[in-house]
């Protein structure tokens, strides 16, 4: 009988894999081709499409956006690094989970915020492995840095649901300089001084920057009608009225409270539970590390410090804090988004 020299089929799953690992070597070519600035936190921002990546984080966005497909049903919060995310993340995942079993272990006292709302940059950047999103269930809770013009069009189109959260860019810039000089600290590196980390972020050079573009990209993108919604969420409101801001979360994503709810104070217990005071002195959010770029370990305390409104006036000087505000002042002209 004659031999068959055909090669074996390939599985899909070995499919999907080559078209990742594939995926991934074009955005590092790309990538290792962008101009490398240094940034107000990290070294290494490179520059495409309209905004700051650090290297990895951006090689991660492009494979995001190439592979990632939505469903009408994810969820996704997009916000700026060090705007809230951490607590943003709390807030959604115990609304939409609060009727789960008790016996569930997936909760806020076993497992840090980033656990519960994973980044869509950490499942993409290994370039080895194709992330498991197909056996997630739904909804799907998922958080990104990226700016609304460069995420997936399979999010825009797919009609899914997009909560932002924006922070005074004063206080967001504060915070972000202490947390990256933790990191300085501990590998034994001087800090990064405040006035070249500021002048850094006032020329858009910080993460997923230049800061004006990407609020202003999703504020657009939320008085938009058709695509996929996009819910507006500011800092302050939410530290000023939480009990009014879950509420209003919660009707956006499609977990509405019901009367019954509202009146036995489920949504101040939930506002409770990830409070900073709360939610920062859990053991698991205390001890806990994570892996920040699948090299830097970030230990889960990081992700709190002060979480107050107005901390800036403890570091910028009133030259400082005008620079900024005559940036906001400019950029946001017109648009209708308040400073
Ligand atoms: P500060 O450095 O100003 O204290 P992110 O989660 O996006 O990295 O943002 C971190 C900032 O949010 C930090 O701000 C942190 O303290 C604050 N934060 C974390 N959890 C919070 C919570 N539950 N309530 C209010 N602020 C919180």
């Amino acid at each position: 009988m004659e031999q068959s020299h055909q090669p074996p089929l390939r599985t899909e799953q070995e499919h999907e894999e080559e078209v990742h690992q594939r995926v991934h070597q074009q955005c590092r070519d790309l990538v290792s081709s962008l101009p490398v600035v240094e940034g107000c936190s990290y070294p290494d921002l490179c520059f495409h499409d309209g905004f700051f990546q650090p290297v990895p984080a951006m090689v991660a966005a492009m494979m995001v956006q190439k592979l990632f497909e939505a469903r009408p049903t994810d969820i996704i919060l997009a916000t700026l690094p060090k705007s809230g995310t951490t607590w943003l993340k709390a807030l959604l995942f115990a609304t939409v989970n609060r009727n789960s079993s008790p016996s569930s272990t997936r909760n806020l006292a076993t497992l840090n915020p980033h656990q519960c709302v994973p980044y869509l940059r950490e499942l993409y950047e290994d370039g080895a492995r194709v992330p498991e999103m197909d056996s997630m269930p739904s909804p799907r809770l998922l958080a990104t840095h990226i700016p609304f013009h460069f995420l997936p069009n399979s999010i825009v189109e797919s009609g899914c649901r997009v909560v932002y959260l924006c922070r005074n860019p004063k206080d967001n810039f504060v915070s972000m300089w202490h947390f990256i000089n933790k990191f300085r600290k501990k590998d034994g590196r001087e800090a990064l001084p405040l006035e070249v980390s500021f002048d850094r972020f006032c020329q858009g050079r910080s993460h997923s920057g230049p800061f004006w573009d990407h609020m202003l990209g999703y504020w657009k993108a939320s008085l938009q009608v058709g695509g996929c919604s996009v819910l507006f969420m500011r800092y302050e409101e939410l530290m000023k009225d939480p009990v009014v801001e879950l509420r209003r979360l919660a009707e956006f994503v499609g977990c509405p409270f019901t009367q019954e709810e509202q009146a036995n104070g489920v949504l101040e217990d939930i506002v409770e539970t990830c409070g900073f005071e709360r939610l920062s002195n859990l053991e698991v959010n205390k001890v806990g590390k994570r892996t920040l770029f699948r090299t830097m370990t970030v230990d889960n305390n990081s992700y709190f410090r002060r979480g107050v409104v107005g901390d800036w006036m403890n570091h910028l000087t009133p030259d400082m804090a005008q620079r900024i505000d005559k940036i906001i002042e400019s950029k946001f002209e017109g648009s209708g988004l308040a400073p």
